[in-house]
């Protein structure tokens, strides 16, 4: 991972698109973000058609005078190549690269994003201007980072794109007997004869095949990545010396396969938007840092988006005083280079003309900006990140999302892995645990527990890989529908959870999704530290409901109900922990090798998986929402909540250079570099 180039101390500031504004705006711009500390922006990310406004015609002009003013202000700029959003003369001379859905509609020109990745027209058109760029601002002094592209995520079903498929998948079949066999095409008369009868998955009559929407997905994670190779290696050869990265997008689904997208990049960076407010903002923001931390493989990586506000669906919501700040310094103390928006001035037309910006509509006299500069101000006193104490790993993995995200029938569509993997962290998070992620084929055994919620895909090698993490002493807890089925979505047969049975020691026969909620007993009397209760979040808005699972006055002893699914488990090895209503068992555990094996067949509620933790050793003494990040002896502190807290540190605090005494007042945030003799 690399740093952006000349940008000491950590980066601030955020996209800025001064094309949308006269020239006077920009010397207010610059002077502005002077005020507010800025130290890096993002330039150009959607100007296609004002740097080449028709096809080889270049007007490089007007970013000359950006650029030079920029770096006069002192500010560096991570400079990207325009490709997420082609003129409309490019459409229109290339109509065959614009993007077709599934049901074989062509998408026009009038958004961004309307190009397909696989045609060769859109790919030479992509290396011409990031060639344009490269050639013109490979001296220049402010040029920091090059960002290519846009959150990468645009997928598309034309021509182009089935032949870039079906090359794909002869690389990764071979032959046609193969990849019958993967696809199990024997099912429903689906079995090829010749790759050309291979198509996209189109619309079609009834349910599809999941091994090959499943392939598509990789397929395109594959393709959208040979597309920024394309460009990194042509900007790596003409300035070797400046990093280069692209941005993550985040949310309710996931474009590309991060773990092998972060092998690539010379810094990960990630867009993170909450798609709730308040305490569970907070929450999701930790998860996400952790995932770039993770994807990062532990080593410093950049938020390069966020919101002054909350654009949630239809909703712009604005954050509450202090919530800029804090949701900032979270991702600072999960390892970010640093904290950056979208965008720096709210744009006055255009698609996202109602998007929080660092300069709001109202102008520089706002509280946004008052806090903007704040925040700049507290960011320009912290130092470098360095490695984040994470004492527990959670697995991650994009493709097992994929496939439960899938085609064909699924055991239940209550399933959301997301969520799932959310709980685990956010169970975590309210006790003060850090997390890792980590791929299931990934080392873990510095870990002394590993989280597995939902890991419906499993190859060999990474069911190997778990087995001999318990056997060496590690403490792995598998909750429901792990380890069923394998890399091609084919259920593992024999009993469940076919890879992980003889590791759990349990043989599943049945699976019974729940009309509603059983009582678990709780025979060996499995009983967690008594919870606090979640706080209220710091400010008075709460416009997200209840996280799932936190039932309200919920006390945190007990594993309390099984909820939306239940199995027939025979013991075949292992001890049953608690029970369905019927005497079957519903959680258990698996003494395996030097470790210890754990299985929920069941969904608990938030308490019932921290009380399960507990009980396999995996708990902390935190209070929901005062959120402690330690960075070797620092340690970052930010109470969430309406309530003063208390904190496990005394000390200096490097923002304000005020002393913190053993606690931390509502909303507040403090960096504390501790000594031994200052922990509580
Ligand atoms: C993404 C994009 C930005 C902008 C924001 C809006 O992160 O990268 O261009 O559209 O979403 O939230």
């Amino acid at each position: 991972m690399r740093w952006p180039k000349g940008v000491d101390g950590l980066c601030y500031g955020g996209d800025y698109n001064p094309e949308q504004w006269p020239e006077e705006v920009w010397t207010e711009d610059v002077a502005l973000m002077r005020r507010a500390g800025v130290t890096l922006v993002s330039v150009g990310v959607f100007s296609w058609s004002r740097l080449e406004p028709a096809e080889g015609r270049y007007d490089f002009g007007w970013l000359d005078r950006v650029l030079d003013l920029l770096w006069e202000g002192g500010v560096r700029v991570n400079l990207a190549t325009p490709t997420a959003s082609p003129p409309p003369w490019f459409s229109l001379a290339y109509p065959d690269a614009l993007a077709v859905t599934r049901d074989g509609v062509r998408l026009m020109h009038g958004s961004r994003d309307t190009y397909c990745v696989s045609a060769p027209a859109y790919r030479e058109a992509s290396l011409r201007i990031a060639r344009a760029l490269g050639e013109r601002y490979r001296d220049h002094p402010a040029l920091a980072m090059w960002h290519v592209h846009n959150e990468y995520g645009t997928t598309c079903h034309c021509d182009h794109a089935a032949e870039a498929f079906r090359r794909w998948l002869r690389e990764r079949y071979g032959g046609l007997d193969a990849l019958n066999d993967a696809w199990t095409t024997s099912f429903w008369s689906q079995h090829y004869s010749e790759w050309e009868q291979i198509n996209p998955p189109l619309a079609t009559v009834y349910l599809s095949n999941p091994a090959h929407a499943l392939d598509y997905r990789r397929f395109w994670s594959d393709e959208m990545l040979a597309h920024f190779r394309e460009q990194r290696d042509l900007l790596r050869e003409l300035t070797p010396d400046v990093p280069i990265t692209t941005n993550y997008v985040l949310g309710h689904w996931v474009s590309v396969d991060h773990w092998t997208w972060s092998r690539e990049v010379d810094l990960v960076a990630i867009d993170h938007y909450p798609s709730a407010t308040g305490m569970e903002a907070a929450e999701q923001t930790a998860f996400a840092a952790d995932l770039a931390r993770s994807w990062a493989g532990g080593r410093p990586w950049l938020l390069m988006e966020q919101a002054t506000g909350y654009p949630i669906g239809p909703r712009m919501y604005g954050k509450e005083p202090g919530e800029i700040a804090r949701h900032s310094l979270q991702h600072v103390a999960r390892g970010s280079k640093g904290a950056m928006f979208f965008q720096w001035r709210a744009s006055r037309g255009g698609a996202e003309q109602w998007h929080p910006g660092m300069v709001p509509h109202a102008g520089p006299d706002s509280r946004v900006f008052r806090e903007v500069t704040e925040l700049g101000a507290a960011l320009s006193r912290l130092p470098a990140p360095e490695a984040v104490n994470a004492e527990v790993a959670i697995l991650w993995d994009e493709e097992a999302w994929w496939a439960l995200q899938g085609s064909g029938l699924l055991p239940s569509s209550d399933i959301d892995y997301l969520e799932s993997v959310r709980q685990a962290h956010r169970v975590l998070w309210r006790q003060g645990v850090t997390a890792d992620f980590a791929h299931p084929s990934h080392d873990v055994s510095r870990y002394p527990a590993v989280l597995v919620p939902c890991l419906y895909l499993l190859s060999d090698e990474s069911a190997r890989n778990l087995r001999s993490y318990v056997e060496g002493g590690g403490t792995l807890i598998a909750s429901f529908l792990s380890g069923v089925a394998d890399e091609h979505t084919r259920v593992r047969v024999g009993g469940y959870p076919g890879a992980l049975r003889e590791l759990l020691g349990i043989r599943v026969e049945e699976f019974r999704p729940l009309p509603k909620p059983v009582a678990l007993t709780d025979e060996l009397r499995l009983r967690a530290a008594p919870q606090p209760e979640n706080a209220a979040p710091a400010g008075t808005a709460g416009h997200a409901e209840a996280p799932p699972g936190l039932e309200a006055g919920a006390t945190s002893s007990g594993l309390g109900d099984g909820r939306m699914w239940s199995e027939t488990v025979h013991l075949e090895g292992a001890e049953a922990m608690a029970r369905y209503p019927d005497g079957g068992p519903a959680v258990t555990r698996n003494a395996f090798g030097e470790g210890t094996a754990w299985y929920v067949s069941t969904r608990l509620g938030d308490s019932g998986y921290a009380c399960l933790l507990a009980a396999a050793g995996v708990a902390g003494t935190g209070v929901p929402g005062m959120e402690v990040v330690r960075q070797g002896d620092r340690f970052f502190l930010i109470n969430h909540t309406t309530e003063k807290q208390p904190v496990p540190v005394d000390g200096t605090d490097m923002i304000s250079g005020m002393p913190v005494t053993g606690v931390l007042a509502p909303g507040a945030f403090a960096v504390v570099e501790a000594r031994a003799e200052n922990l509580a």
